[in-house]
């Protein structure tokens, strides 16, 4: 048992939250046991618990990041594309090369390094569509027992040659990764079709049949990121109604969905996804970047569409999910709407757990639940050092932490416990 004494925030729920000014957080086998005011808990601990002193920190639970490509970190900050575009000229020929096994796990070892420092404890992640893609991140995951959804990326038509599985083996290679990886420590398999353009009707019948054979498995994918990207779909798949109807007509959408993007949705698709019960993620820095779209943060906040924030690297310019949620202020002021700090930091930890399905486990400091946390030291930067003398309440800090603060204040980072970073 080792227990914690700091500022303690989190979650009990979307819009109930807890401060502990002087906290204490107990662990026990990796798990959350305790967490109130220190002077309430200390009486009742046994004498010989470590506890160690972290009072001038904020202790919060993982960030997670609900969207990102673990084979696109040499991609980021490439200049001057929209969407097709980026992928052609830059993404596919980058994800190309990770055919190569020691390519991939160099990379891999990069990519979580990047979302740990970050203070990213749980990620939903896109490989390549080569096993040895998938492979090699789950490997990576499993060794660092960080919990993270991940899936072999299906793509058959529409891509350079070295990207296009043969459609035949897109059962089976979904379902081998699903035998030896899923549930293995932490790691969950995720069904992961790149996105319509990508994958031919046939390819997304095996998809189906899968999701049939594996109900409890979710399924990622993107949807209505950019103009050209909606009409293209349109010509391929002419008898489905909209962009969403191509997912759902597969049998693919449902409350274990995560949609990436959703920027240009219909009146009825957005109904048809609350019907559905199907999450979205939003990837503001990409959205940005890649000139695609303003996401509509009021309509699915208010309508109470599960959504989670997504980096997106390599479309999306940095790992931080600080930056991330700072740029989800943005899209949306620029939409006249504007979220509160406790509404974004409500997503960086239990909404994005609950849009991957993952609230069970991860997302907040519920008796039980695995202990993930960061600590986040502010005075790491002088300027949000200086900020903060003029904060008064937890809601003005954790918003100047959001536009101030990066990888640089995140102190460090336990994985179920146990301090890694
Ligand atoms: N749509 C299909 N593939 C991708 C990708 O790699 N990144 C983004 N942002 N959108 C996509
Ligand atoms: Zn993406």
């Amino acid at each position: 048992m080792i227990a914690i004494r700091s500022q303690i925030f989190h979650f009990l729920s979307r819009d109930q939250y807890e401060f502990f000014k002087d906290g204490l957080l107990v662990l026990e086998d990796g798990l959350i046991k305790k967490l109130g005011n220190y002077n309430d808990i200390i009486p009742k601990l046994p004498k010989e618990v470590e506890i160690i002193d972290e009072r001038d920190k904020f202790l919060m639970p993982g960030f997670i990041d609900g969207h990102v490509h673990a084979v696109q970190t040499q991609v980021m900050a490439s200049y001057g594309a929209d969407l097709l575009e980026w992928l052609e000229h830059y993404t596919f020929p980058y994800e190309s090369q990770f055919s190569d096994a020691e390519f991939a796990q160099k990379s891999s070892k990069t990519f979580f390094h990047q979302l740990l420092k970050n203070g990213t404890t749980t990620a939903a992640i896109y490989s390549s569509v080569h096993e040895i893609s998938l492979e090699s991140i789950a490997d990576e995951a499993i060794r660092l027992n960080i919990r993270v959804l991940a899936g072999k990326t299906h793509m058959d038509r529409n891509a350079p040659e070295a990207l296009c599985e043969r459609t035949e083996d897109t059962f089976s290679s979904s379902e081998s990764m699903i035998k030896k990886y899923n549930g293995q420590a932490r790691f969950n398999y995720v069904l992961t079709p790149r996105f319509a353009i990508t994958s031919s009707p046939e390819q997304l019948e095996q998809l189906q049949k899968l999701k049939e054979k594996y109900p409890q498995i979710a399924v990622q994918t993107h949807i209505s990121e950019n103009f050209e990207e909606i009409e293209s779909t349109q010509k391929l798949f002419p008898d489905r109604k909209d962009y969403l109807d191509v997912y759902e007509h597969y049998g693919l959408v449902g409350k274990n969905t995560v949609l990436g993007h959703a920027i240009h949705f219909s009146d009825e698709e957005w109904n048809r996804v609350k019907e559905n019960g199907a999450s979205l993620v939003h990837c503001p820095t990409s959205n940005l970047f890649l000139g695609s779209g303003l996401f509509n943060f009021k309509r699915a906040w208010e309508n109470e569409i599960p959504f989670a924030l997504g980096s997106d690297v390599g479309g999306g310019y940095s790992f931080s999910m600080l930056k991330t949620a700072a740029a989800t202020y943005q899209v949306a002021a620029l939409r006249g709407y504007k979220p509160t700090a406790l509404q974004l930091f409500y997503l960086l930890t239990l909404g994005g757990a609950k849009a991957i399905g993952l609230d069970d486990k991860i997302g907040n400091f519920e008796l039980g639940k695995e202990a993930d946390f960061i600590l986040i030291n502010p005075t790491k930067l002088e300027i949000l050092s200086e900020r903060l003398k003029a904060s008064r309440t937890i809601e003005e800090i954790l918003f100047a932490m959001l536009f101030l603060g990066d990888d640089r204040i995140i102190d460090s980072v336990y994985l179920m416990g146990r301090k890694i970073v």
